[in-house]
């Protein structure tokens, strides 16, 4: 059966390298998986009171989403030496119940885009704990962090660098005979 992969982009802004570099990891997974992109942004605050059997609409969309998806790609920046809180809020409505969330044994592919040299490095390697916790089995190799991605993406969001392009592929491509 075709697989399909539920993208996710930690980075609410238009202009978002990392929503970016989700889109043309889409392009590159071309029609070997249906693709979509999930929506975080109109989450509420992870509440455990409102985490009952009647969720928040965006929320129960996200988590049919989930639940859908063969496998998960998240693309993250790095604020502050770590994840987005916009993206760890998804992650906490997506990781209940403890053990058996729709995270759990998710097939889950991470990647990166920062102004900076290390390119998401520090982000990631908290979000690899984060969903540690959660379970989720996270692609091990090989890593794919973009950095200095003012440099590598044209005004409309393009990635025109050449061999940021060729190691996207490579990831990609990895990626998918990974989750099978
Ligand atoms: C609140 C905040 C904190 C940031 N902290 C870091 C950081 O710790 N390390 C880093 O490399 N870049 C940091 N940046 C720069 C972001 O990585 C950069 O703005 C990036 O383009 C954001 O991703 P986006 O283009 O997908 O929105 C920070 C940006 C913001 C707004």
């Amino acid at each position: 059966m075709k697989k399909s992969i539920l993208g996710i982009s930690g980075s609410l802004r238009a202009s978002s390298f990392n929503s970016a570099l989700l889109r043309a990891a889409f392009e590159s997974v071309g029609r070997d998986a249906d693709v979509v992109i999930a929506e975080i942004g109109d989450l509420p605050h992870y509440n455990a009171e409102l985490d009952g059997d009647d969720k928040p609409a965006g929320v129960s969309r996200l988590i049919e989403q989930v639940r859908a998806a063969s496998a998960l790609l998240i693309v993250t920046p790095e604020y502050n030496y770590s994840i987005p809180g916009v993206l760890k809020n998804a992650i906490d409505w997506l990781s209940r119940p403890a053990y058996q969330s729709p995270l759990a044994q998710k097939p889950t592919g991470i990647l990166g885009a920062s102004m900076s040299p290390v390119g998401s490095a520090r982000a990631q390697s908290h979000l690899r704990q984060i969903l540690s916790g959660t379970v989720t089995p996270v692609f091990p190799y090989p890593d794919f962090l973009a950095g200095a991605a003012h440099t590598k993406f044209d005004a409309e969001g393009t990635l025109t660098d050449e061999a940021t392009r060729e190691h996207l592929a490579k990831y990609v491509s990895a990626f998918l005979k990974w989750i099978g």
